[in-house]
């Protein structure tokens, strides 16, 4: 008989946590709707207690929930389970997620003996459970506490009413062989774990998240917890789309089935890039660009002769349109409407006419108007409420320096122009940008890629920029790389006003440490 596997996701939690990742509260949203339209089993929304906006997000994901458990992670005090609950108690399935780092090392940091741990398990389990009838336990750096301690607490957290015991690898230190026997040790010796799920949750800085997780299901645990993209603090969290599509293409050697639907992957992964910043790197497996692309001659004879030969998944299977044609100035807004269902995104009628008015524009620049050209489109006309638009923008450059750029923003309402000068067009555009816009922030990193191929294709920049600690990333598209890398440098400024305003009112993601016990 196929077991079914849970699939917990946190990208919201663990994956909003990489440095420069922060979404806005609309984004949290938009993402918790696509997993639970995805069927997610649970989504760990967010950290109730780091900050007012984690609150508020936790909160209101609880109450929209259609389908999916929604979790909240809690330290091991009764304030932030209280906080905890607080949030997810709106939703119609709530879970309470505490934790404590179990490790020696981690045991050092609140300066508590194994005992006084235990005690303390114990209690905030039990205070949890008072609240919540789902309550999972987590032992923070469980792969590296010793084995015969995380046996003793597991117990205690069973006998105190969890409901799920999660196991994390949180810096990504073990191996498949002892991510498997770990599990099986602990089915096997506590007593009372055959009346709870076993979670894993693995980091990848190893690489071996997803092998891990996977060895993890095979030595007994039922609940994966991953990230779409495998989004994530270092080198990330496991993969969802990797550990979904593993079980799917390989029920032979591995016979679980989870609740997602699969062909939805391609269009939460493409979002997740977009409101993090977090670009997929090309050959990711699953939703990177080359993931489905076959360069080599002896591959496309094959793929021609048989697509069996080097496709081991269809490119459907994960939402991919295998056969579409570009659109052109030619194609009518119904053919732009049907490739954008396509591509998951159902527009309401005035969203489509803006896109197509967008659209129309890109296929006079441009011969052929492929589906990531579109998606850049649809990136583009998000923000409208952003405090700094770009109106215009005139560079002059060549061999003859210096570089000027005339520049006109909208900033809170207000048309402001500049012109001026730099090393380079980029550099004075970012300068015009700058003078308009006063800021200490400095610019980390400049990136340029095509969306597609060809001298006329449209350039994606992506900045990431950090002022007192807070990092912001931007992302844009346009045929004109000058003109992108401006709508890139706003956006990122949009952002990171926005993060300013956070902190003032006392709710940066970011401020809870861990260590606060
Ligand atoms: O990696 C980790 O240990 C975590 C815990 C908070 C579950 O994310
Ligand atoms: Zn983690």
């Amino acid at each position: 008989m196929t077991d079914q596997v849970l699939i917990f996701d946190t990208t919201l939690r663990d994956g909003e946590q990489s440095p420069g990742a922060t979404m806005t509260h609309a984004e949290k949203l938009e993402i918790a709707e696509l997993l639970d339209e995805m069927g997610v089993d649970i989504i760990e929304a967010g950290f109730p207690i780091a900050s007012e906006g984690d609150f508020k997000a936790v909160s209101e994901i609880s109450r929209l929930s259609k389908s999916a458990t929604i979790c909240g992670l809690a330290r091991a005090n009764y304030k932030d389970i209280d906080r905890c609950w607080e949030a997810v108690k709106h939703a119609k399935s709530p879970r309470i997620h505490t934790f404590i780092g179990t490790s020696e090392l981690h045991r050092a940091i609140p300066n508590l003996t194994m005992d006084e741990m235990a005690v303390r398990i114990h209690d905030t389990v039990t205070h949890a459970r008072n609240l919540c009838d789902n309550v999972q336990w987590s032992p923070m750096d469980a792969t590296r506490t010793e084995w015969d301690y995380l046996c003793r607490v597991v117990e205690i957290a069973i006998k105190a009413g969890a409901t799920t015991i999660n196991i994390p690898d949180t810096v990504g230190y073990t191996a498949p062989v002892e991510s498997a026997d770990l599990i099986r040790r602990l089915i096997d010796t506590v007593p009372g774990a055959d009346e709870i799920i076993f979670a894993t949750h693995c980091h990848n800085d190893l690489g071996m998240a997803t092998a891990n997780s996977l060895a993890a299901v095979a030595g007994g645990a039922r609940q994966v917890e991953c990230t779409i993209n495998g989004l994530g603090e270092r080198a990330g969290n496991t993969a969802l789309e990797e550990i979904v599509m593993a079980l799917k293409v390989r029920p032979d050697i591995m016979p679980y089935a989870t609740r997602v639907d699969t062909t939805k992957i391609m269009n939460i992964s493409r979002r997740v890039a977009t409101v993090s910043g977090f670009a997929v790197q090309f050959n990711k497996a699953i939703v990177g660009k080359n993931a489905f692309a076959h360069e080599s001659g002896i591959h496309q004879d094959g793929m021609l002769k048989n697509k069996e030969t080097f496709e081991i998944m269809r490119p459907e299977d994960v939402g991919l349109a295998g056969t579409s044609l570009p659109l052109g100035k030619h194609s009518g807004r119904a053919a732009l409407r049907a490739k954008l269902v396509e591509l998951g995104y159902d527009m309401a009628d005035n969203q489509l006419a803006d896109i197509f008015v967008r659209f129309k524009e890109l296929a006079d620049r441009k011969k052929e108007v492929y589906d990531d050209d579109l998606i850049a489109i649809i990136r583009q006309n998000e923000g409208e409420e952003d405090h700094v638009k770009l109106k215009s923008l005139r560079v002059v450059c060549g061999t003859q320096g210096p570089q000027t750029a005339d520049l006109t923003l909208e900033v809170g309402g207000v048309e402001a122009a500049t012109t001026a000068t730099g090393d380079g067009p980029v550099d004075a555009a970012f300068n015009a940008v700058k003078a308009l816009v006063t800021h200490e922030a400095r610019l980390q990193l400049y990136q340029v890629s095509a969306v597609t191929e060809g001298t006329d294709a449209q350039a994606t920049v992506s900045v990431r920029m950090e002022e007192d600690g807070r990092i912001a990333t931007g992302q844009s598209a346009d045929t004109d790389t000058v003109v992108a890398s401006v709508k890139a440098y706003v956006n990122a400024l949009n952002r990171l006003i926005v993060r300013r305003e956070q902190s003032q009112v006392g709710y940066d993601t970011k401020g809870v440490s861990y260590k606060d016990v």
